[in-house]
């Protein structure tokens, strides 16, 4: 699926390239060989010194990735729905200290998709958090860097990442901001193994710094070659909050009908390119019934801030956040847990099997216990097609997001 060399690929391409890079060594020989077997007639002519061919700069960037660094792809200043307004921008979770910057986003994706950031050269961030599944993996639980062992958690969605305004990572909200998180992959000792006993992220600084492309796109993105934990953090992290989603058939249907003015910013309105279906399943998702926006809120369908837990386990404690819900459609496992394998399956979760908790939300509570939706099969059906609307086939084969390596 993403296009990256291993190790055994790169070090023939780099023997390939220094055996073309050294011709006045070739030269020379050349000479010296001819002297010691042409019988020398005297007097010889002189010959005309071959001049050396100036070496082409090579450029380990526009050796190994399609990146053309004359004009990086725009990830600073996109452009977004009429909609996406400061009601949106209040709750992105970007830091004033690393606003998104084209070359700094550019080195992050070349980060995100190279796998020799695991110890073994297997696995890439890419690798579980796959373009085409909305930055996740299908699988239920995703395969780390040796093979055999895996995630004890389902891969989470990147869409709209950063519309989850407490910017808190992970199922259980375990790493304090975007930045933070990218280094918990890298060390994990399933994902990608830079465990203490394998060096840590030092070890990877050393082995990045062998590597040729990486001095050059660390000068690009940051003004010189120095590579440490907070560039890495920063470029990854800045990669990711580019990843906007805001084309789906629900962003289409919500342009035609937006009004900043209206009740609810015209969201209750038909959507005109909906299904009566979907429009019915938009009515459900954003009533007081289904309430299902009061968590996942349009038109990011990232978590609000103040959602609790959804009472998948009854007693349970934690407080679990949820990823946007764009691109559902195209990952393959629910929940934490990736206990559920189809939207029909969550959509009957919510309709009749919320189990009550400390850490259950009291929206999903009626009475004092875990509400029950009682929806007709139609319902049921019209939700779960409403939520496969937020499919977003412009996020999933955006050329700026895909493996940069040829
Ligand atoms: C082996 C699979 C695997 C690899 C490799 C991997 N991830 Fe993940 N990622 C996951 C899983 C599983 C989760 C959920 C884990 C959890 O919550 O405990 C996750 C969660 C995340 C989240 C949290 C999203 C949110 O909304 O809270 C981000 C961000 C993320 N990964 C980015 C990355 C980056 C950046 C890399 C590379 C440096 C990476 N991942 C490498 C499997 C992987
Ligand atoms: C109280 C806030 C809240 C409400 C209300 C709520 N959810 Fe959720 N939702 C969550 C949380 C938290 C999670 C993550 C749970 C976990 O995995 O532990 C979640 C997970 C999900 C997921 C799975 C996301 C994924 O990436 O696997 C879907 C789909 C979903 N909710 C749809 C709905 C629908 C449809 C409704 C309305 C019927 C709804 N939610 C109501 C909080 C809420």
């Amino acid at each position: 699926m993403h296009k990256l060399l291993g190790l055994p690929a790169l070090a023939a391409l780099a023997t390939a390239m220094m055996g073309g890079c050294s011709p006045s060594g070739t030269t020379t020989t050349a000479a010296t060989t001819a002297a010691a077997t042409t019988p020398t007639p005297a007097p010889a002519p002189t010959p005309t010194p071959t001049p050396t061919p100036t070496p082409t700069p090579t450029s380990a960037v526009a050796q190994f990735t399609t990146l053309n660094l004359a004009a990086p792809d725009n990830y600073a200043a996109p452009t977004l729905p009429a909609y996406y307004d400061g009601t949106v921008t209040a709750l992105d979770n970007s830091p004033a200290t690393n606003a998104i910057a084209d070359r700094i986003a550019t080195l992050g994706r070349v980060l995100f998709y190279d796998r020799r950031l695991s110890v073994n050269d297997t696995i890439a961030c890419a690798s579980c958090h796959q373009q085409g599944a909305g930055f996740a993996d299908r699988a239920r639980f995703s395969t780390g860097f040796a093979g055999g062992q895996f995630t004890s958690a389902h891969s989470m969605r990147l869409g709209n990442v950063r519309y989850f305004a407490p910017g808190t990572m992970f199922w259980d909200r375990r790493a304090t901001s975007v930045e933070a998180q990218a280094s918990a992959p890298i060390q994990d000792s399933v994902e990608m193994g830079w465990t203490a006993a394998a060096g840590g992220i030092a070890a990877l600084i050393t082995k990045m710094n062998a590597i040729a492309y990486y001095p050059e796109l660390f000068t690009f993105a940051f003004g010189n070659a120095t590579i440490t934990e907070d560039r890495i953090q920063r470029a990854l992290a800045q990669f990711e909050r580019a990843m906007i989603s805001a084309a789906s058939r629900f962003d289409t249907g919500f342009a035609a009908v937006f009004n900043a003015g209206a009740p609810n910013r015209g969201l209750n309105a038909d959507f005109p390119n909906f299904t009566a279906q979907e429009n019915r399943g938009k009515t459900l998702f954003l009533s007081n019934q289904g309430n299902c926006s009061a968590c996942h809120v349009p038109p990011t369908f990232a978590l609000a801030a103040n959602s609790r837990s959804n009472g998948l386990d009854a007693g349970e404690t934690r407080l679990f956040k949820s990823p946007s819900l764009k691109n559902l459609g195209l990952d393959g496992a629910f929940m934490h847990d990736g206990r559920f394998a189809t939207i029909e399956q969550v959509v009957e979760f919510y309709n009749s099997g919320i189990q009550d908790g400390p850490a259950l939300d009291n929206r999903l509570q009626q009475g004092g216990v875990p509400r029950r939706l009682n929806l007709s099969d139609a319902d049921k059906a019209a939700l779960a097609a409403f939520l496969r609307t937020l499919d977003d086939p412009s996020l999933s084969t955006d050329s700026r997001f895909s493996s940069p390596f040829r």
